[in-house]
């Protein structure tokens, strides 16, 4: 149990990070509100989860979530961005759409989120704002071009908001994280290899977050990056 008892959104708490992540918080005693787009992945019921559908594609409804969300929950200090997907491939098997839905979801949809939660945080003595980036907002790779520029633009975005909100009790953090064993690979030609240390678990993105949640009032994380010990990548059969 930590010695402050938090009311935490975490976006994307139906599968792999965002679901280990409310996991461990509740485990800790927090109370969590959790969003998907579908409130029927939340399975198992637990006294202090809450849980909420959320579209990050569907920008126009945000501004309502994020403005209903405070008068709703008052105590809310802290935000977990951890939706998010993958495509990948050259960039001319992308179409207009594909490129603003992946730049939406993992972009856009939290900067404007943030923005309308932001005068509620900054209120907060304590406060916390943490971000799942990825390796990939570090170097661009092949066939990553509009996942890497959705990555980097978050991972520019935080950086400038932490500078922003530096003079207020708000911390804001991004984890970068290499390959994750969870769902995200399973529309991918590509996957973790499955043997020990080739892949970083769920967990281990969660232990992060509380590291940082339970981080000295005046110590800011500001970046974590974390990669499996022994990357390897598999590129899975084409179906024949
Ligand atoms: N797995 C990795 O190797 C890895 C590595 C680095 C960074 N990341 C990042 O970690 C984050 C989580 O990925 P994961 O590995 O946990 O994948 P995952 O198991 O597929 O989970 C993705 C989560 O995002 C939610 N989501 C997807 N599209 C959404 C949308 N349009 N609106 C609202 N929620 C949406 C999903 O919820 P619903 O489908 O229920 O709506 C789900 O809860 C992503 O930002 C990803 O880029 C993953």
């Amino acid at each position: 149990m930590h010695a402050i008892k938090r009311t935490i959104l975490v976006t994307g708490a139906s599968s792999g990070i965002g679901r280990a992540i409310a996991r461990q918080l509740l485990f800790d005693g927090h109370c969590v509100i959790g969003t998907s787009r579908d409130p029927l992945r939340f399975s198992q019921p637990h006294a202090e989860f809450i849980g909420m559908t959320l579209d990050l594609a569907q920008l126009t409804s945000l501004e309502a979530f994020g403005k209903a969300l405070p008068k709703q929950f008052p105590q809310l200090d802290t935000v977990i961005f951890a939706a998010g997907y993958g495509q990948f491939g050259g960039l001319e098997q992308f179409s207009y759409p594909q490129i603003e839905r992946l730049m939406t979801v993992n972009f856009t949809a939290q900067a404007c989120l943030t923005r309308t939660l932001l005068p509620h945080l900054k209120q907060k003595q304590t406060a916390n704002l943490i971000y799942i980036g990825s390796e990939a907002a570090l170097k661009g790779s092949r066939n990553g071009s509009i996942y890497c520029a959705s990555k980097f633009a978050l991972r520019g975005f935080v950086q400038a908001l932490r500078d922003e909100c530096g003079k207020t009790g708000l911390r804001v953090s991004i984890i970068n994280p290499g390959m994750v064993d969870t769902a995200f690979f399973e529309n991918l030609n590509f996957a973790p290899g499955t043997q020990p240390g080739q892949a970083l678990s769920a967990d281990d993105i969660a232990n992060t977050v509380r590291y940082i949640l339970q981080a000295g009032a005046y110590c800011g994380v500001d970046e974590i990056n974390l990669s499996p010990n022994n990357k390897v990548i598999e590129f899975k059969k084409p179906p024949s």
